[in-house]
């Protein structure tokens, strides 16, 4: 209702800039104090909504909140009077511990502001560090804004080491497979950004990653990190145990798939015509390598039987020089073939062609090398010499392959 208006227009009434939801699971040592921190670090520029949302915490987290807005006069029904603060406070009740990312989303569906911004109740997440992810937000309106861990002037204390890896890996493990590697803390639960980029995203997971779900399915809305301090919980319980594990595991399975669909135009289409393309072009070059046996074959056995006899001017170890002319003849073959057909190389400046041709010659030597050590070790270890010879021809050639495609070419090997 109040997205097309913009947010300079918002500040200047009493319609809600900023929506502040903190999920709660018996936070009663610290959400009264988390509140009043809150309410001093806010900009009196704005006006705010903080919603707590209590799954029905036993130790009575919800009550308390009611109790201190009745207190102090601060409930959403007086919004629409001038209110005397800047901001209001509203507590969501829910029946029960039904996990913290349904928390936040009921929470979202409660609140009115323009903007929303999600945080913890345990204090790991400074409200000093409010104001300015407010700010960058209203600058930048169409970003997420994420209070980071993991770039410069952020950090974790209090966590032991085995959770520091713990969460570092599996950052690591999501922005890489996920494909949100620009972010560097893509796990936060602190972060700010319009409602409306929220409201219009289905989540499916269970998990506890609100942030990284919205992130992979929205891979074209900018990022702006702004560094802070991840204090652990000095009160109360960590509520990560061993289910939260499991269901993250399942989360970024679900998220890993809706990734693998909706990415297959760019990146599994890519792969796939990337690879088909190497298989080609290695079908290609054992195709040339094939031909330049048969041109050694047929021009060592011509030239050492017929023209040999024939003209009768030549030595009896004729043979070998006939061979090693073979083998210049089909390594030159094999040279411009590949260049041409298996590499699609067609320019044939003298210079560079001359240079590719001494460094396939070279390659082809570090090939033969290969072939004949590989079948020297094979044949000593008593493995037939016919299959020791056709993989170490295989091995020698899929080598010599790259190589040439990287050196001699100069391609990406897998490209
Ligand atoms: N309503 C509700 N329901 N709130 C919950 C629930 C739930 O089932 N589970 C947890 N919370 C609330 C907690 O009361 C707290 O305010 C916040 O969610 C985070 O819970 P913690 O138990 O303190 O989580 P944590 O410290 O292990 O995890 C934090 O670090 C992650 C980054 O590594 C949280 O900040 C995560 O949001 C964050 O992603
Ligand atoms: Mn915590």
């Amino acid at each position: 209702m109040f997205s097309n208006r913009n947010n300079e227009a918002l500040s200047n009434s009493n319609i809600v800039t900023f929506s502040i939801v903190i999920p709660t699971y018996n936070e009663s040592e610290n959400i009264l104090r988390l509140i009043s921190e809150i309410e001093k670090n806010l900009p009196t520029s704005d006006f705010t909504e903080i919603i707590v949302v209590d799954d029905n915490s036993p130790d009575g987290t919800g009550k308390l909140v009611e109790d201190y807005i009745t207190k102090k006069g601060i409930k959403a029904k007086e919004k629409n009077s001038l209110h005397p603060n800047n901001h209001i406070l509203k507590v969501v009740h829910r029946t029960g511990k039904e996990g913290l990312i349904p928390a936040i989303l009921d929470g979202v569906r409660q609140s009115s502001g323009t903007n929303l911004l999600i945080m913890d109740a345990d204090f790991s997440h400074p409200p000093e560090v409010i104001p300015k992810m407010m700010s960058e937000l209203k600058r930048n309106p169409n970003s997420i804004v994420i209070g980071s861990r993991y770039i410069e002037g952020g950090k974790v204390v209090g966590w032991p080491a085995r959770r520091k890896i713990l969460s570092k890996g599996a950052s690591t493990l999501a922005r890489l497979g996920l494909n949100v590697k620009s972010v560097k803390d893509p796990m936060s639960g602190l972060f700010a950004l319009r409602r409306e980029l929220i409201q219009n995203i289905s989540i499916a997971t269970k998990g506890y990653k609100i942030l990284l779900e919205i992130l992979v399915k929205n891979k074209e809305i900018p990022v702006i990190e702004v560094p802070y301090t991840f204090t652990d919980r000095q009160s109360g319980k960590s509520k990560m145990n061993y289910n939260v594990i499991v269901n993250y595991a399942e989360a970024i399975w679900q998220l890993y798939q809706h990734g693998q669909k909706s990415d297959q135009v760019m990146i599994s289409e890519q792969v796939n015509k990337r690879s088909v393309r190497f298989i080609s072009k290695v079908g290609r070059y054992y195709t040339v390598g094939i031909s330049g046996l048969t041109i050694n074959y047929i021009v060592s056995f011509l030239l050492a039987n017929d023209v040999a006899n024939s003209i009768r001017l030549l030595s009896n170890v004729w043979y070998l020089e006939a061979s090693i002319i073979g083998a210049i003849i089909s390594l030159t073959s094999n040279f411009f073939l590949n260049k041409y057909w298996t590499f699609e190389d067609k320019r044939f400046e003298v210079r560079s062609t001359a240079r590719q041709y001494l460094s396939f010659v070279g390659m082809s030597a570090v090939g033969l090398i290969i072939q004949i050590s590989l079948l020297y070790y094979m044949v000593e270890n008593f493995v037939p010499y016919r299959i020791s010879l056709i993989v170490a021809i295989a091995v020698a050639t899929t080598i010599n392959f790259i190589l040439n495609k990287k050196f001699t070419f100069k391609e990406k090997v897998w490209a």
